[in-house]
């Protein structure tokens, strides 16, 4: 069986703590705890204005969130170190294990699209610079329709883009509140659980696959 598979990007494919190692030349030892507040915040962010329908895009959030971030952690940088951390951030690492299960995924048989809060051209660059742009058949955006995931609104946009049914359509995400959004609209999910620390939220819907790691998909999903 081959499915659709919408691959969920900041932090499932794009590794958002991969913005330490320069924040700690300029924050020292607070750089993890900054990172943290920082995705923290930028996700809540997105939620908010989801919930108040006022959409801005999702380098909005994460721009503000910055400001936020080192704020809560009395934390100062210069305007030119700001514009470092938000350039470093549209070229995050991908993880380790992103380009093998790609291909691998690819070889299977499976339709590869990036679904993300991030605008399109961030995306673009995003997995331009982690090499593995050409893997997938697209990139869809929720800034195409200005709301935000979970929306159901997003979810729909994403079948309607990529001419998919919800059924064989599986969200690839290690983002819990992702996860859930898709499964409630009908979607199967595979939920990479990158630590065994994080546990899955206990609501009506849980994961249809979960993974340690994402080149572990290629078995778990069904033949
Ligand atoms: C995404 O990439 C925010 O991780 C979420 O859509």
């Amino acid at each position: 069986m081959t499915a659709t598979l919408a691959f969920d990007i900041y932090g499932t494919l794009i590794d958002t703590q991969g913005v330490v190692e320069e924040l700690s030349t300029m924050v020292g030892e607070a750089a993890a705890q900054v990172s943290r507040s920082w995705r923290d915040k930028q996700l809540e962010y997105a939620f908010r204005r989801g919930l108040m329908g006022r959409y801005q895009p999702f380098s909005d959030c994460t721009s503000q969130a910055l400001d936020y971030a080192l704020a809560l952690h009395q934390c100062s940088v210069t305007a030119r170190q700001r514009q470092q951390l938000l350039d470093r951030y549209r070229r995050l690492p991908a993880f380790s294990d992103a380009a093998s299960a790609l291909q691998q995924l690819g070889h299977a048989g499976h339709r590869l699209w990036a679904f993300s809060n991030g605008q399109a051209a961030a995306v673009e660059t995003l997995l331009a610079s982690a090499g593995v742009l050409d893997t997938f058949d697209g990139i869809v955006s929720v800034d195409e329709i200005g709301r935000f995931k979970p929306d159901p609104a997003v979810y729909a946009h994403f079948l309607k883009r990529t001419a998919a049914t919800a059924e064989s359509t599986w969200l690839v995400s290690s983002n819990p509140f992702d996860v859930l959004g898709a499964r409630s609209v009908g979607w199967q999910a595979a939920w990479v659980q990158r630590s065994a620390a994080v546990p899955f939220d206990d609501w009506e819907w849980s994961p249809t696959v979960t993974v340690e790691r994402l080149d572990q998909l290629v078995t778990a999903l069904p033949g």
